[in-house]
């Protein structure tokens, strides 16, 4: 009949796990002889059959609550221990309490279809696992291209702040060597000019002395011969011309002359060590005397603002390039200037032990942010508006100090002020290297 004849495995099983019935074609879909063989093997389906056994505790479970389950698919074991993917059909059938007595199911081979739906997902997941590899390839290469590009940029950045130090370093040395020029031309004429004045003074003492006896001699004789209008007419000349004042200014004049002809030769004398063209390579040097120059130099920017507090300790002369750190000592300055609004307090102290000399410049100023702190080395940054910094002063100044082997350390509070310590080796090098 059907049952026998149908394409499709028919059976009937109990919950406990058996089969009581089955056809032909059943059993062979598990792999048995018969459907007699089948349904003496199989005394447990759950464990004999079932691969997950927990798919049939899930089965059972929506087979008790009374429904029939349409197209479970499950993998059984087959008699021979290999795998079967089947598709179940089965509908309960209850008694009147509505306990299951038994099921009726139908049991179809879909090995088949299984197969191409597991091909078809494996070849998902190999397509997955290409696009994700190639994903990961493309992120990998644009990583790279960015590196390479931030690299570009920061070696472009680089270049640029390389060619503005340099610029500037040329700037400053042809400062220097216009002030050293300048120096010249002014000192010779300064020269004589203090020489003459000084003639002079002594010519118009002369002169004086001799206009004194002159006037004693002129009266004694007129008084005798009783020229007395000749004597009046003298007296009122001379005061007419003012000659008494004349004779006295004469000399606070020349002595004024003098006092502003030795400040301008001190200027000079600054100026030429400042720009130390003649000797602008590393040799000994007096830091201190670097320092008043420096001052000097800067000074007229800087006295209307601040107290300046000197304390020169009693260094070593150190091996230095004087001119390029009298640069930096100028720079702090007019930093420190700088950074004091209206009204403020200037230090400047050396002193030195067994290793360093050290340099502090310190300010009463606005002080530096913690987080400026780290980037004021940098070239280029400055809080200060266009034309009042560069953000240069102190990238220059750190690669002075840092040609020396020296140190640079800043300490500083917003509101109280900035203190920069700079530790230069008096071997010249530092210890270790030496
Ligand atoms: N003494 C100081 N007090 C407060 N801020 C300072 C002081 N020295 C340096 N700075 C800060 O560091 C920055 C960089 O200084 P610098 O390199 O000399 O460049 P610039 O003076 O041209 O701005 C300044 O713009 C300022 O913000
Ligand atoms: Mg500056």
């Amino acid at each position: 009949g059907i049952f026998e004849n149908a394409a499709e495995g028919i059976f009937q099983s109990t919950c406990g796990g058996r089969f009581l019935s089955c056809n032909p074609a059943a059993a062979t879909i598990l792999g048995y002889a018969t459907p007699e063989d089948l349904i003496e093997s199989v005394v447990d389906i759950e464990r004999q059959l079932y691969v997950r056994p927990e798919r049939r505790r899930e089965l059972c479970g929506l087979l008790r609550q009374g429904r029939s389950v349409k197209n479970f698919e499950v993998e059984f074991y087959r008699k021979d221990g290999t795998r079967q993917w089947v598709l179940l059909n089965i509908r309960p059938v209850l008694n009147e309490q509505g306990e299951i007595l038994y099921v009726d199911g139908i049991i179809q081979d879909i090995a088949e279809r299984k197969r191409a739906e597991m091909a078809l997902q494996a070849l998902n997941e190999e397509l997955e696992q290409r696009v994700e590899v190639r994903t990961g390839e493309l992120e990998q290469a644009n990583h790279e291209l960015r590196q390479l590009t931030s690299g570009l940029e920061s070696a472009l950045t680089e270049l640029k702040s390389a060619q503005s130090r340099i610029l500037q370093q040329e700037k400053m040395a042809s400062i220097g060597q216009l002030a050293a020029g300048v120096a010249h031309e002014i000192n010779n004429p300064m020269g004589f000019i203090i020489s003459n004045l000084n003639s002079l003074r002594k010519y118009t003492e002369k002169i004086a002395t001799f206009m004194d006896l002159q006037a004693g001699a002129v009266e004694v004789l007129l008084t005798r011969s009783g020229g007395k209008d000749i004597t009046d007419n003298l007296e009122k000349q001379k005061n007419v011309l003012k000659l008494d004042f004349i004779m006295e200014d004469l000399g606070q004049l020349i002595k004024e002359s003098l006092e502003g002809a030795e400040r301008v030769k001190t200027i000079v004398q600054n100026l030429k060590s400042f720009s130390r063209l003649d000797e602008s390579e590393f040799k000994i040097a007096e830091i201190n005397e670097g320092i008043e120059n420096t001052i000097n130099m800067v000074w007229n920017e800087i006295k209307y603002k601040a107290v300046l507090k000197k304390e020169y300790g009693n260094i070593p002369q150190i091996y230095c390039n004087l001119g390029q750190l009298n640069q930096v000592f100028m720079n702090l300055l007019v930093n420190a200037a700088q950074s004091i609004e209206t009204q403020g307090e200037f230090g400047v102290k050396t002193s030195s032990d067994d290793e360093n000399v050290s340099i502090t410049i310190s300010d009463t100023g606005s002080g530096i942010p913690a987080e400026n702190l780290s980037r004021i080395f940098e070239p280029f940054f400055t809080t200060k508006e266009v034309g009042q910094g560069t953000g240069l002063g102190l990238s220059i100044a750190y690669d002075i100090v840092k040609k020396h082997y020296g140190e640079f350390h800043v300490q500083s509070e917003v509101g109280k002020g900035t203190t920069f310590t700079i530790n230069l080796p008096i071997a010249g090098r530092p210890r270790a290297s030496a």
